[in-house]
């Protein structure tokens, strides 16, 4: 996670972090550690003055969008993504910080 000072256009607030990555082990998946984490991300982002939290995500990736929804993220916008020779499209999701 870091802090992002020019977020993509749809990310509203005045101190963006964006989490640039996010994953949990396959054989510790489904056990709550996801949530757990994203709980300190959102403190630890509110702890260095966040209002806003953001991240990119594969369209094609259901089970990662469900969950970042879950957390409380909703999708902004969209963002190609470039992997080698190809390009993918990705959703930008955001969610406010207390
Ligand atoms: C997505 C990922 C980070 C979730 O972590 P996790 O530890 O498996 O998630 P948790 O067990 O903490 O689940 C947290 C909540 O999200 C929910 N959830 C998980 N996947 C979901 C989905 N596809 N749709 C809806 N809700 C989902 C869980 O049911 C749980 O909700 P609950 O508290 O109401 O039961 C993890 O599965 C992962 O790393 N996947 C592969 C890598 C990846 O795709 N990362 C994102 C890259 S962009």
């Amino acid at each position: 996670m870091r802090a992002s000072h020019e977020p993509p256009s749809g990310v509203e607030g005045k101190r963006a972090f964006e989490i640039v990555r996010f994953y949990v082990d396959t054989s510790y998946q489904g056990r709550g550690i996801g949530a757990a984490l994203m709980e300190e991300c959102f403190d630890e982002a509110s702890r260095r003055g966040a209002d806003v939290i953001w991240l990119q995500v594969w369209k094609e990736a259901p089970w990662a969008v469900g969950f970042y929804a879950r957390m409380g993220f909703v999708v902004v916008g969209s963002a190609p993504f470039y992997f080698g020779e190809q390009v993918g499209d990705d959703h930008i999701m955001a969610r406010p910080v207390a």
